[in-house]
Parts: structure tokens; sequence; C-alpha cells
């Protein structure tokens, strides 16, 4: 019913010159995962989460934190188990059959390029202020887009463009200078945390959840503490990215389990960390829909020059996220490109770097027109819907893998398959639902596009159709 198959014991055959360089380990994936989740959920959205939340933001972080690390788990199995290119539309495709497949690469090509544009747009503002600190005034038709009365977003169409080059110049360049990145990034919220956690005043915390648990409409704004985990929900995900290397990988079992569940671990630890010190520094009226919470608390402390430095640190290391997140986009395509989903010709290695140079290049281009055009928050909410379709469809897989395929070797096992997976597929849901309905229709509209070019395209060309034709 939902197509034919990957068969697992062919899954990591490809032929030569569609095949990907291993020429990452351990400490590149972690950094891969740490540069991947670290960006402008907590350095921008804990704003919008404390205007949806109140206090209970903190609660909000530790519900998607809980949902991710669960994701997580189901991740860390299936990528030992099955160590190719493309994740979680990979393991679909094997696990479940094409068709589902198709939706989740579709979602995940919504996940990660989204993901570039909203970090890019992000980066652009913070760039932005600082250009205008300095009373330097360009004109706004090319800082922002057509929704704030501008033309184009001309500095997040350059830094996408940008990631794009170093993407193309090769994996192994990107991934060492992402490892410096994610050092700035990690220390610029140490030096928050110490800043912020000495001003921790206990009456900041109540009422803690003024505006209830549930996501509700309240004129025509969510509130409530999953209206708020459904955004900060993108703060976490970026993990799945060191997945979509595992063709990568020189040790994929050992790898793999650090690069996910280690970079998972140590962001949630360091976001409930920032998310209890902003919360107990400063009202959270004040941090609500703050373009710069961080820096806010720390000028609102008394600490302008901590709050600029932490402000420089986004500028130069968020570009991280979009690297990684891009990397992951390119590498999507290029297996359904290879399965014969999307035109092959788009699959081609570069013989010099390893790295699929059209597919980037078509990326990179994609994610910049957004970036240039469209508002911050409708964009990550999108790629939030998308994440979580491609989460359920992890903890669908790792169960029905372990009834089906049984006996495969798994590097790293799950703990409780079946608790977990439920839970990740449920909390997943959940999150879906809180979801502005807005969104909602955005997604099924772009899947509905997706599932089109599917039946006129992808479905009468794909390699594993013509060799098994669908049930
Ligand atoms: N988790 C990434 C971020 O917060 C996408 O920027």
């Amino acid at each position: 019913m939902f197509g034919p198959r990957k068969s697992l014991s062919n899954v990591t055959q490809h032929e030569a010159g569609q095949r990907l360089a291993k020429t990452l380990s351990w400490p590149h994936l972690i950094a891969l995962g740490v540069g991947a989740i670290v960006g402008t959920g907590i350095y921008t959205l804990t704003g919008v989460g404390a205007e949806r939340a109140g206090p209970a933001v903190i609660l909000a972080f530790a519900i998607a934190g809980a949902v991710c690390a669960c994701a997580a788990l189901c991740y860390a199995e299936l990528a030992t188990m099955i160590p190719a290119a493309g994740s979680a539309y990979t393991f679909s495709y094997a696990a479940l059959g094409e068709k589902i497949a198709w939706v989740v690469g579709w979602s995940l090509i919504l996940e990660y390029s989204l993901a570039c544009s909203t970090v890019a747009v992000g980066w652009s503002g913070y760039l932005v202020g600082w250009i205008e600190a300095a009373g330097i005034h360009l004109p706004q038709e090319i800082l922002v887009g057509p929704h704030g009365g501008g033309i184009v977003n001309l500095p997040a169409v350059f830094v996408a463009l940008a990631v794009m080059g170093m993407l193309i110049a090769g994996t192994r360049e990107s991934a060492t200078l992402n490892i410096v990145l994610v050092v700035i990034k990690l220390v610029a919220l140490g030096m928050f945390i110490a800043f912020a956690l000495p001003a921790f005043q206990s009456s900041n915390l109540e009422p803690f959840m003024p505006y209830g648990f549930a996501s509700t409409e309240v004129d025509g704004h969510k509130r409530g503490v999953m209206a708020a985990a459904a955004i900060v929900f993108f703060a976490f995900y970026g993990f799945d990215a060191v997945a979509t290397s595992a063709e990568e990988a020189k040790n994929p079992g050992r790898d793999l389990t650090i690069g996910i569940i280690g970079s998972m671990a140590v962001c949630t630890l360091i976001y409930m960390a920032v998310a209890v010190a902003a919360i107990g520094a400063l009202p959270f009226q004040q941090l609500a829909n703050s373009p710069e919470p961080l820096a806010l608390v720390l000028r609102s402390l008394g600490k302008p020059a901590a709050a600029y430095l932490i402000a420089l640190a986004a500028v130069i290391a968020l570009p991280s996220v979009i690297l990684v997140m891009m990397y992951g986009q390119s590498r999507i395509f290029f297996v359904m490109a290879r399965d014969g989903l999307l035109p092959r010709r788009l699959a081609q290695v570069s013989p010099r770097t390893g790295a699929p140079t059209l597919i980037t290049l078509l990326t990179g281009i994609s994610i910049a027109v957004v970036a240039g055009i469209f508002r911050l928050d409708e964009i990550a909410e999108l790629a939030n819907a998308g994440t979580l379709i491609a989460f359920i469809a992890v903890g669908a897989c790792l169960m029905v893998l372990r009834r089906t395929a049984p006996d495969m070797k798994r590097l790293f096992r799950c703990p409780q398959p079946y608790i977990v997976g439920t839970l990740a597929i449920l909390g997943c849901l959940y999150l879906l639902f809180s979801l502005p309905t807005a969104t909602l229709v955005r997604f099924v509209i772009w899947n509905a596009i997706g599932l089109a070019a599917y039946f006129a395209y992808g479905r009468s060309r794909s390699l594993v159709g013509k060799a098994a034709p669908a049930s």
C-alpha cells in the first residue's frame, strides 16, 4: 500500500561516483550536532516562548527536550543500523515503503531549508542592529523583505550564499571551521549563565503558568505552555543532521551514537540553564518577543560589555547552524535523486571534494531566496512542522524494524523501544497540533505539491520501484 521498500542489505551499496567520501569522526559529528542545535532557537525564540507561556517557557523547553530525546534515541539505533545518507527518509524507505519515504523526504526538505532561512533572517537582524548602533543607516529596502515594507533582506541572502560556497568547497574544511564556531557559541551561553544566574529572583517565576498548559488561541495569538513548546522545539532539532551524515562517518557504530546522543544531552542541559537564568533575572513580560532576549537580560543587569559580546558571538557563530542544516538538506536531496525519485543528474558527486555540487548550489540558492523575502516566525513554524513529521516517522520505523528485522545487527539499541517510540510519536503529534492552524494548512499544501510531483515524476522512475514493482 505504501509502495516498494528498500532492501536493508542493499541500502548502503551505491554506484561509484555517487558514493560520499568517509571523512568524519565523532568529534566532527558532535560538533555537527551542537552546531546545528544551538542557534536562533535559544538565542532569539526564548523571547517568543516567554510571550506564549510566561515563566513556564522553562517547562516548554523541558517538554520539547524530552520529546526530542525520545526521537534522538530512535535516530541513534536506526542510524547505526542503516548507516546510509538520508536519515529519516532512508529509514522510512526501508521500513515503511516508498510513498511514506517520499513524504518524509519532502518534509525534511522543508525542515532543513526553512531552518537555514530562519537562521539567516535572525542573523541579519543582529547584523543590522549593529550597523545601526554604529550610526550607519542603510536603506530599509535592502534590509527587510516585502512583509516589513522593504524589497529584499540582503544580509540574509548574503549569509546563505556564503555558507553554500563553503559547502561546495568540501565537507571536511567546513566541518573543521564548524568546531571553532561551536566553541564560540557555547562560551557565550556559558558567560550568559554566569552573569544572569546570580540575579535570580523567585518572584519572577510567579505566576508560573499565566496562560495555562494547552495551546489555545487568544486574540489571534497562540498562548499556553504547549504553544511555546511548539515554537521552542526549533531550538532542539539539528541532531538529526548527524544521522544524515552516516555514510560519511569513519566508524558509524561508535561515532554516530556519541554524536547524536552526546550533542542532544549537552544542548538540553545548557538550554534549561539559560532559560532558568533568563526568566529568573527579568520579568517575562520584558523578554517577550525581544529580537535579542539574551543581550537584553545582560543590558538590564548593567552588563553592556557582556551584552555586546553575546551579540558578537551570535553574529559570528549562527552561520554554523546554516552550515550544518544546508549540509543535511543537500544530502537529503542527493539521496532522493540517487534513488531516482528526483532527476538523477542532480546526484553527481564532485571527484575533487566528494560533495554533491549541483544539489548544494540549487539548495543554497532556494534558501537564499526564501530568506530574502519571507517572515522569520512563519518560516520557523513551518520548519517545525516538517521536522515533527520526520520524527514521527523515525519513531514508527524503530518499532516496525524491531519486528520485521529483529536479527539485524544494531550497534546501538534503544532502551524500551516500544515505549520510547510511542512517546516520540505521541509527543510529536501533540507538538504538531499545538502549532498555529495557518502553519498546518501551509504544511498540507506543501505535501500536496510534493505528492503531485511524486506521482508525476518519481514513482515511475524510482530505482527501487523498477527492481520490485509496488505491491
Ligand atoms: N536548533 C536550531 C536553532 O535553534 C535550528 O537555530
